[in-house]
């Protein structure tokens, strides 16, 4: 298969912690550095939670099948979720970003105040945004998708 993205390893150090009702994963330090940044941004009254954090290869898997089962063909698949063992999300350092008002995992996430604070002060914290529009990936743009280079 055709695929840009770098391969990752499946990360064994994770911590777990609540988000709302969903138990999430995530390696230490990326957590650390989410939960200052969560922190930093409410003191400009800016909220921001987490959508999906750690994902297992497995879980990749089942996703991709998923789609497949639905008659979405690879092209689309593969324009916004990664092959299995090429997601950010396997190193447990990436993240997806929600904010209230603003429908999950869509473009419209650009155009929040959050996303806009992020673009100001993510790096300040270690992350960056991996799909930036047109991106060499070939992955769709994911303004809601960042990761901690620390
Ligand atoms: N949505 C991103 C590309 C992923 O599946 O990791
Ligand atoms: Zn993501």
């Amino acid at each position: 298969m055709h695929c840009r993205l770098p391969k990752f390893v499946e990360e064994k150090d994770l911590v777990d912690f609540n988000e709302g009702e969903k138990m999430l994963r995530l390696y230490p330090s990326a957590l650390t550095a989410w939960e200052r940044m969560r922190t930093k941004a409410l003191q400009s009254a800016i909220q921001m939670y987490i959508i999906s954090a750690f994902r297992s290869i497995s879980r990749q898997e089942e996703i991709i099948t998923a789609k497949r089962a639905k008659g979405i063909p690879d092209e689309e698949i593969f324009k916004v979720s990664a092959p299995p063992g090429y997601s950010e999300h396997h190193t447990g350092r990436a993240i997806d970003i929600g904010t209230p008002g603003s429908p999950p995992l869509e473009e419209a996430f650009e155009n929040t105040d959050a996303f806009q604070w992020l673009l100001a002060n993510a790096s300040k914290f270690g992350l960056r945004l991996s799909y930036p529009r047109d991106n060499d990936y070939g992955i769709a743009y994911e303004p809601w998708h960042w990761f901690f280079v620390g």
